[in-house]
């Protein structure tokens, strides 16, 4: 596996990969790897030649300067298992070669959808997500990219930056990759201790009593619901909705003609968990 340590290293493999006609797959990511990044990769190694990551933690999308501090860093384990993967090779840029201009996001239209949940509470997350993962297309100038089902609205807005910029990529989203216990995947759970480990199966199991509850109760009950199941528990319950899987607009009332996903985003002590599901 090739490890291309800045922009210019990239640029030659990219030209000599595109020059024999290999079709590009990209999954970008900021280290920590786990499974769930594994099978961005299993999915990206059907559809494409050349399998290519990246590790960069972008500063400009955590709108918590902490968060960005304590976010885990574990490089060398992270190209082995690269490595292990089968990627063929690893862009780990440096700032400089993400933003020439100093760190700043630009600032996106994304047709609304930046401003529901994760927008809400995370002022200026979207742009920065949407300035990085547009910089590494430009670069990197794959054919497929694959991103996560669990960060759902962060797919959501880039397939809505793509369409804007006229990027030639398609994106895909692969279904989130759980625990035996339930809990997705994320490299948020390295900070968890045994505990809160075990306590948090207590997202996924609310989201599929709210996929049973969706058959039978109304929009109100259900929020009361799974509030109540969080009143009563060690996690702190920061948004519950139930949205439009389009608009990603909160409901109030289900209509027919529309699907929905569940989305839940709770705190263990200061670990910042989210998952969601698909409803109908
Ligand atoms: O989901 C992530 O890991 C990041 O938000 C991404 C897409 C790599 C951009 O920094």
């Amino acid at each position: 596996m090739k490890v291309l340590r800045n922009k210019k290293t990239l640029v030659d493999y990219i030209e000599r990969h595109k020059e024999m006609g290999k079709k590009i797959g990209f999954a970008p990511t900021m280290g920590a790897l786990h499974l769930g990044h594994i099978s961005l990769y299993e999915t990206a190694k059907k559809e494409n030649d050349e399998i290519i990551s990246s590790i960069f933690v972008n500063p400009t999308q955590f709108n918590n300067p902490d968060d960005f501090e304590k976010y885990p860093q574990t490089l060398e384990n992270d190209l082995k298992l690269l490595e292990k993967a089968g990627v063929d090779a690893v862009y780990v840029p440096k700032a400089i070669d993400i933003y020439p201009e100093g760190l700043k996001s630009k600032h996106y239209d994304f047709d609304g959808l930046d401003n529901e949940m994760e927008g809400k509470y995370r002022p200026g997350h979207f742009d920065g997500v949407g300035t990085v993962v547009e910089e590494l297309l430009r670069q990197v100038q794959p054919h497929n990219a694959y991103f996560g089902e669990k960060d759902y609205q962060q797919l959501a807005i880039i397939k809505k930056m793509v369409e804007k910029t006229k990027l030639p990529v398609k994106i895909h989203g692969v279904l989130t990759l759980r625990e035996n216990s339930g809990l997705a995947m994320s490299s948020r759970n390295l900070r968890l201790t045994e505990k809160q480990r075990k306590e948090a199966t207590i997202i996924y199991e609310t989201l599929l009593k709210v996929k049973e509850w969706f058959k039978v109760l109304s929009v109100k009950e259900i929020k009361e619901r799974v509030e109540k199941i969080f009143q009563d528990s060690n996690f702190e319950l920061e948004y519950f909705i139930i949205a439009d899987e389009k608009t990603l607009k909160e409901t109030d009332f289900f209509y027919k003609d529309k699907s929905y996903r569940a989305f839940i985003v709770a705190y263990a002590g200061d670990v910042r968990l989210i998952d969601n599901m698909h409803l109908d």
